[in-house]
């Protein structure tokens, strides 16, 4: 793991403005572990919004910083392809990856319906959006509420532990494991192979690529095996009933199903995981809205979604021009990878009021760009949302309050905007 260095903000800022534009790299990683990447998007937004970075880790690519730019993209599937992926791609890893991972066909399979175009796309994201429609969650709610509450119960107090282990890993596995009706004594294996689908060797989890890639096999043999149970019974309303009995995705060849399995087992992990953090962090960051918030439940869903704007869970989407395209005075080439940095959309000064401040009982909370727009536009932003608003329902029943108990070791990602720990304590009550 790589020690986060403290940087002292106003330093940034002033390297950050007195660099020579064009050096800017808005995806280095260094910086969100640091958590020093917010004057960079500044200075970008101001100057030039459109950013081209001709060599990177991550090679070539532009970037989009202001929320109606990145809108812009973001709703044009036919200039913008997700077809060759979503993230920016790190060379490095991708050619240890590729050398690894090609002598093993069967654990590839992409990244499902999220690295599709139109005609493909539509269909399958249709297969499982009624498992996450609210008409399912309303039902579902009640269990998760029951092992949200049996989660907060087991939790020490006045003893330090870490947050994201204990209740953010815990909530959304177990939420999971209810989507996909997983055996749930096995839920905890759904982010960990989370972890490994996401990691490379030396962060989260993974120790080496053999150890990847044992892992990745073990979770698609589990998902194999669920495969054809589901096809063989009854439909339930879970992720993979609603697979195997669709005619879009039921007759899915393995190595597209296991794209798909990639897909719901990451996207709602991550990202969910690090909200339920995000909120412990930004309400010891900002205690006046703690307060409120304990003076006031009913601000509960809107600090949710201000959240999940604050936090940006998931920090970029990237993609391929298939055409030429002129966007703020430059034109980006077909062919050419394109970040959408809605970190830096949600931090937009123009569209946004006070964007660096966490202000739960905000007139418009839901308006953030953490789920994008378009035909991408993410299935489980109702998921994360209940999870978040039971969890901190119970929470707020049973703790007056959750303090951090030092510093958090942030993410070794420019996509993935979280953390790997974070020491907090439960004061007993006096
Ligand atoms: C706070 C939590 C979450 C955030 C911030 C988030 C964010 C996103 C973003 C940014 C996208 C791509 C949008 C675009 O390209 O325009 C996306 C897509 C997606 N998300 Fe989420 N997500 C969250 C929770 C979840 C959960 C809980 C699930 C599933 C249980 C999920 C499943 C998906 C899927 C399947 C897609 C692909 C949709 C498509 O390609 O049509 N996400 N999410």
């Amino acid at each position: 793991m790589n020690a986060a260095v403290k940087v002292e903000p106003e330093f940034e800022r002033a390297r950050a403005y007195a660099m020579p534009l064009e050096e800017i790299d808005p995806a280095r990683t260094d910086r969100f572990h640091n958590d020093t990447i917010w004057p960079y998007f500044e200075r970008l937004r101001r100057e030039d919004p459109i950013h081209f970075t001709p060599d990177s880790d991550f090679g070539a690519y532009w970037s989009i910083v202001r929320w109606d730019d990145i809108m812009a993209v973001d709703t044009d599937h036919e200039a913008f392809s997700s077809a060759q992926g979503i993230g920016l791609p790190n060379k490095a890893v991708m050619a240890e990856q590729e050398k690894v991972l090609g002598e093993a066909p069967r654990r590839r399979g992409g990244a499902g319906f999220i690295t599709m175009d139109p005609p493909d796309h539509g269909p399958r994201r249709k297969a499982v959006s009624p498992t996450l429609a609210p008409a399912n969650l309303a039902k579902m709610s009640s269990v998760v509420r029951e092992r949200a509450g049996e989660i907060l119960d087991s939790l020490p107090i006045g003893v330090e532990f870490d947050w994201v282990d204990r209740v953010s890993k815990e909530l959304t596995a177990m939420t999971l494991a209810t989507l996909f009706d997983f055996p749930f004594e096995e839920r905890r294996k759904l982010p960990y192979w989370s972890d490994m689908f996401m990691n490379i060797p030396g962060h989260g989890p993974v120790k080496s690529w053999q150890h990847k890639i044992e892992a990745i096999g073990e979770c698609f043999g589990a998902f194999d095996a669920l495969r054809s149970e589901r096809a063989s019974s009854e439909p339930g309303i879970d992720l993979i009933s609603m697979l195997t009995h669709n005619p879009a995705t039921q007759d899915m060849d393995a190595d597209e199903y296991h794209g798909t399995v990639v897909l719901l087992i990451v996207g709602g992990n991550d990202t969910t995981r690090n909200t339920i953090s995000g909120s412990v962090y930004a309400l010891n960051k900002h205690p006046d809205q703690y307060d409120k918030l304990r003076a006031n439940p009913d601000l509960v869903l809107p600090m949710v979604s201000e959240t999940i704007r604050w936090q940006t869970p998931l920090a970029h989407m990237s993609r391929v021009a298939t055409r030429d395209v002129e966007i703020g005075g430059k034109t980006i080439r077909a062919g050419d990878r394109v970040a959408m940095w809605y970190i830096s959309g949600n931090r937009d000064e123009s569209h946004v009021e006070s964007p660096d401040a966490f202000i739960i009982d905000r007139e418009r909370p839901r308006q953030h760009m953490s789920f994008g727009f378009g035909i991408h536009r993410c299935v489980g932003n109702r998921v994360a949302e209940m999870q978040l608003t039971i969890i901190w329902e119970e929470i707020l029943k049973r703790f007056p309050r959750i303090e951090l108990a030092g510093e958090p070791v942030r993410s070794w990602s420019s996509f993935v905007h979280g953390w790997e720990s974070m020491p907090v304590v439960i004061p007993a009550r006096a």
